[in-house]
């Protein structure tokens, strides 16, 4: 049994037309059958977020957007509002990823705005945070997420409050995409570190309740390994869940 309640959650970037996207939700779909022990979700691109959201249907796959902005309306040409992706049918939102912090330029600081309106309309945050492999060379890895914690959740540690629904990724940047994953114990090590910052930031209770996904080349080979540490509650999954033959299997993975 495990601790927390597993989540296997597919980021598919900025992949998939309307048809492709419904195809791969209806294949997940069909694939998770009535699972019921792994929560499973898929944040597919704006555009489509409609489309699968009715594909789901009465299927138990949760919808995420993979950002949103800070405010809830207004002149900000070119953003989309928490109120907005809820409306399209999200109960999630990827906060932070990696790709958003160095392509897109996003702060720690922006996160932190994105997490309170996120939590203030109800919205769970997938908060990702992650070093790169510079830092990780230099043995400045707690030191950088520290830092990404501190600053992205920098509100709720104001306010004293870190929502039990809230999520956490961890996201090595030397592993996204490359198909070099972070092995089961360094990976450990990491999710135990965030869940010790957790505790000691907030409450023993948060850190034992709230959920920490590994994400980075995690696949079906290796989403086994990856499970079996006690730290590790789920993954997010880029490359490996545009596809339902390689995405359903992870959500299976201890069958
Ligand atoms: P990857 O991406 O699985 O393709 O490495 C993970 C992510 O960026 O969320």
């Amino acid at each position: 049994m495990f601790e927390r309640r597993p989540l296997i959650a597919g980021n598919w970037k900025m992949n998939l037309s309307v048809k492709d996207a419904v195809a791969l939700t209806e294949g997940i779909a069909a694939g998770m059958g009535d699972l019921e022990e792994v929560d499973a979700l898929v944040a597919p691109p704006f555009t489509t977020l409609a489309a699968v959201r009715q594909a789901i249907g009465k299927s138990k796959i949760f919808l995420a957007a993979q950002n949103m902005y800070h405010e809830t309306s207004g002149a900000y040409t070119g953003e989309v509002s928490g109120r907005m992706i809820q409306e399209a049918g999200c109960t999630h939102v990827i906060l932070g990823h990696s790709e958003r912090r160095s392509l897109l330029h996003e702060t720690s600081q922006d996160i932190d705005m994105k997490v309170k309106e996120a939590s203030v309309l109800g919205l769970i945050p997938i908060v990702c945070i992650g070093e790169t492999l510079e830092e990780r060379e230099a043995e400045q890895t707690f030191d950088v997420l520290k830092k990404q914690l501190d600053e992205s959740f920098q509100n709720c540690i104001i306010d004293q409050l870190l929502l039990p629904s809230t999520i956490l990724a961890y996201e090595p940047v030397w592993a996204i995409g490359t198909g070099k994953t972070a092995t089961p114990d360094q990976a450990q090590e990491v999710h135990a570190f965030i869940r010790q910052w957790i505790e000691t930031t907030f409450t023993a209770g948060a850190s034992h309740q709230i959920r920490i996904l590994y994400g980075g080349s995690a696949k079906a080979s290796n989403i086994a390994e990856l499970m079996a540490q006690p730290d590790i509650d789920g993954a997010l999954v880029g490359g490996a869940s545009l596809k339902a033959d390689s995405f359903v299997p992870m959500i299976r993975f201890n069958q």
